[in-house]
């Protein structure tokens, strides 16, 4: 099959490797009719992931059908169009039983494109199947279902839940790429008063407008001015940050009101500096996370239901052959406006 193989820091290419093949009993294999590139993908790119060994297929977001699984797999079969989760589970460690798969012990975790083969390619093999993907209803289009692979859960999760948005709530959203996107689609489901978005790129914050910011603003035009005027001085209830730099962690550190919350999302390369001297009175709670991809079943009802908007996020499509100008699309959303794109196999449906 054609997969797109990662070569070291600043090289991949869409070349010939072998099948893969069910290897535990666990397993199914996955003909791969839609997958996304995530900012994840870039970092692994950058060098940022050393985990990451040469050889290794990318891509951790894909819809397809099932066409083979192991003797222990009860809950898909083939033919079954099934979504897979950027997160894989064994469902028998001490973090699965607590539903914190993206901490499994078992072989599980963030382990796609990562620590195994990935989905960018015409087949992908998922291990511990019955937990790791999620058949699909009719009503919800593969190239929306994917979606649900990363940023939906990651961003409502990760950002939203660990935030613990409530109604009336102010909410500012630190970064308007893909997952701060989601972020601001997601906390809308918990009526919060008012979400303001921050970001450097002016097209971010028109698209972060559009999918339902109350505000928007620059981060290099006064951001914590703008969210203080609105909230009377107190600050934002919720601050999620969705960016990975320290500026970003520390502006949210000076946004939040006291007795907020600060929900981290960005994968950090450097270190922030925690401003204890100003914090230590505010009563804030910070939190961090891997997504678990426990509310992906929830987040596919509410899409399935029609309550979720996800194809606004698409912005390309592209065939999966066409995965490196896939990613010269991905990488430069200045020029080519891109959020999400999605490459299609020939048997998408
Ligand atoms: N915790 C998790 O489980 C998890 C899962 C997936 C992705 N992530 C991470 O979430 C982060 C966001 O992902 P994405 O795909 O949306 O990334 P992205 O790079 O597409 O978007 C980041 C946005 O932040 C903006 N930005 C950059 N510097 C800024 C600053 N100082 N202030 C405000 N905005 C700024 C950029 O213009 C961009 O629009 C990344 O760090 C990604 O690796 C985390
Ligand atoms: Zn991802
Ligand atoms: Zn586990």
């Amino acid at each position: 099959m054609k997969a797109l193989v990662y070569h070291g820091p600043g090289q991949s290419s869409w070349d010939q490797v072998p099948d893969p093949g069910i290897k535990d009993a666990a397993d199914a294999v996955v003909r791969v009719d839609a997958v996304t590139i995530c900012g994840t993908d870039l970092h692994i790119l950058k060098g940022d992931v050393p985990d990451v060994a040469t050889g290794t297929v990318l891509g951790h977001e894909a819809v397809g059908e099932v066409v083979e699984v192991g003797g222990d797999v009860r809950t898909v079969r083939p033919g079954d169009r099934v979504l897979v989760s950027c997160i894989c589970a064994c469902g028998r460690c001490r973090f699965c039983k607590e539903a914190r798969y993206g901490q499994c012990l078992g072989g599980g975790g963030w382990v796609l494109g990562h620590l195994i083969d990935g989905a960018q390619a015409e087949y992908v093999r998922v291990p511990f199947a019955d937990l790791s993907v999620h058949p699909l209803p009719h009503s919800v289009a593969s190239n929306d279902a994917v979606m649900l692979a990363d940023i939906f859960p990651t961003a409502y999760e990760v950002g939203v839940l660990n935030g613990a948005v409530r109604p009336g709530d102010t909410v500012a959203v630190i970064g308007a790429g893909p997952i701060g996107l989601a972020a601001i689609i997601t906390a809308r489901l918990l009526s919060p008063a008012r979400i303001i978005a921050v970001d450097l790129a002016e097209p971010r914050l028109q698209a972060a407008r559009q999918l339902g910011a109350d505000a928007i603003v620059k981060a290099s035009e006064g951001p914590e001015d703008l969210i203080s005027d609105l909230t009377d001085g107190f600050g934002a209830d919720v601050a999620i940050e969705a960016v990975g730099v320290p500026e970003s962690f520390e502006l949210c550190t000076r946004v939040v009101r006291p007795g907020g919350h600060i929900a981290n999302i960005g994968v950090h390369g450097k270190p922030a500096t925690l401003h204890l001297e100003d914090l230590w009175i505010k009563d804030v709670t910070i939190t961090t996370g891997l997504v678990d991809t426990c509310t992906t079943p929830v987040l596919l009802r509410m899409a399935s239901a029609g309550r979720l908007d996800l194809s606004s996020l698409v912005t390309h499509t592209f065939p999966l052959e066409h995965m490196e100008e896939a990613y010269d699309v991905f990488s430069t959303p200045a020029d080519s406006g891109a959020l999400k794109v999605v490459l299609n196999g020939p048997a998408a449906p």
